[in-house]
């Protein structure tokens, strides 16, 4: 078991950032609810991403296309043959794991065989390294050979009676861009260069579990289909600007460490065939580096596919050439349950006896606590109930505490990531001034209460 991690979901579980699915009937497997923290957590998450990516550009839209799409979606886009998994079943307990997992968990525990990169290996030379090393399940029984396994969830409509009911569950975002790009070109202004961006919830029939919400059966992307004249463009300068994009989200705006981030560019083999190029932005996880957020040139592979299979013309006519083309496109996909697990594992401190959530407070759920120094003083909690509601009515994320001692509910909002404490005490009543405390040095500051609202906005936008 992975202490960190542990440690972190508890805290999660604890504190209301994170619950189990369906935990009543005992839980539903890779599925996590967001509690009154977390929401809030991933709320802000999605809005900055939503600012950065759409809002500020002037060459980005947004979008929000439906879960479910006509199911030729997924078979123009290579999902309903090719969205697969290599899954072996254990012989005894019929439990199914994934094969590279098997593999790559086999190798950590093998660290003189350095040659093998999982990434380039076929589902046969899976089956063949299994086989040649005698790999087990987990609970060490025999495993059956590897055979592809499709993620796409399906269902059915009740309006169409046998298999023609048949839909799926989107397993990503970004086809619902590509099949509203004619729509998109046709009732806005856009000009090439430009972008589509989605948030929004997509499923996939993951049998991966341990690893918290990094991954999850559903779950959200944050997804942009960057759409260009290759003519035109240099795609390398484009691709980096859009890598330099991330990174800045990822350090700058959402404040992450950058030791724990890290480029990997895919293999040749490892990349999907209509790929010109894909890197993964990296985060050190605490089972180890993992893919956060990838980006790739998907070329007009996605949508010559959707010309070929819904018949429809989707070509751009440059306004200026009259030249009419099938625009490329770059994509950086990220999952926001993924960023706000990164945002958790990378804030999270233990000091001096304290556990810290030192989210930027732009992320934070709650800005500023509030507390009367004691319960029982009418005049103290009228006087502290005065100064949290001032702070609710200009816009802040305030919480009110006013249980146990002062020493505990800082340890408490320590916990909850809380960046400033207001205490209103004696002193208040006599010249109006309150302490703020700071989260991450425990600094205190006192503070005229007329001058409250210019100090958080003076830090928040620091
Ligand atoms: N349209 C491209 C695409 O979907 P992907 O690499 O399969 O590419 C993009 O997914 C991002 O979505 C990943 O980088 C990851 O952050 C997130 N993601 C993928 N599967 C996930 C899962 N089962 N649970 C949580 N996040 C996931």
């Amino acid at each position: 078991m992975n202490n960190l991690l542990d440690q972190i979901t508890a805290l999660a579980k604890r504190r209301g950032f994170i619950y189990p699915t369906s935990e009543i009937y005992g839980g539903l497997t890779s599925s996590y609810d967001y509690g009154p923290l977390g929401v809030e957590l991933l709320n802000n998450i999605k809005r900055l991403w939503w600012k950065e990516f759409i809002t500020k550009r002037d060459d980005m839209v947004g979008l929000d296309s439906q879960i479910m799409l006509r199911p030729e979606t997924w078979v123009a886009s290579g999902h309903v043959t090719s969205f697969a998994d290599p899954l072996v079943e254990d012989k005894v307990t019929n439990k199914r794991y994934r094969a590279d997992h098997l593999i790559e968990a086999w190798l950590q525990q093998h660290q003189d065989i350095k040659d093998v990169v999982i990434e380039n290996m076929s589902i046969d030379e899976m089956a063949e390294f299994l086989q040649t090393h005698a790999v087990k399940s987990p609970d060490g029984n025999d495993i059956t050979r590897p055979k592809s396994f499709n993620l796409l969830f399906e269902t059915h409509l009740g309006v169409v009676a046998g298999e023609k009911s048949t839909v799926y569950l989107r397993g990503e975002t970004a086809q619902g861009i590509f099949s509203n790009f004619k729509n998109v070109l046709d009732s806005t202004r856009v000009k090439l260069p430009f972008g589509i961006g989605q948030i929004g919830k997509s499923f996939r029939n993951e049998i991966t579990s341990g690893q918290f919400v990094f991954r999850t059966l559903e779950f959200e992307q944050g997804e942009i289909e960057y759409f260009f004249d290759p003519e035109g463009t240099d795609w390398e300068q484009l691709f980096k600007s859009w890598q330099d994009a991330m990174w800045h989200f990822v350090t700058s705006t959402l404040g992450i460490n950058i030791e724990n981030l890290r480029w990997r560019k895919h293999t040749d083999k490892e990349r999907s065939h209509y790929s010109k190029d894909t890197y993964d932005l990296e985060y050190h996880f605490p089972f180890g580096w993992k893919e956060l957020w990838g980006i790739a040139y998907r070329t007009d592979y996605d949508l010559k596919q959707h010309i070929q299979y819904s018949g429809v013309d989707l070509q751009y006519r440059d306004p200026v050439s009259g030249r009419t083309f099938v625009p490329h496109v770059i994509e950086p996909a990220v999952g926001i349950n993924r960023l706000f697990l990164m945002a958790l594992v990378d804030s999270f401190v233990e000091k001096e006896k304290r556990t810290v959530l030192q989210l930027k407070p732009q992320l934070a759920p709650k800005l500023v606590a509030v507390f009367p120094l004691v319960a029982n003083k009418e005049e103290l909690v009228a006087k502290a109930h005065s100064v949290y509601k001032l702070l609710k009515a200009h816009d802040l994320a305030v919480a009110w505490d006013e249980r146990g001692n002062i020493g505990k509910r800082y340890l408490s909002q320590d916990e909850a990531g809380t960046p400033w404490c207001v205490t209103i005490d004696y002193d208040t009543l006599k010249d109006d001034t309150v302490t703020v405390r700071d989260r991450d040095t425990t600094k205190q500051d006192r503070i005229k209460i007329t001058k409250l609202i210019d100090y958080f906005h003076s830090l928040f936008f620091e």
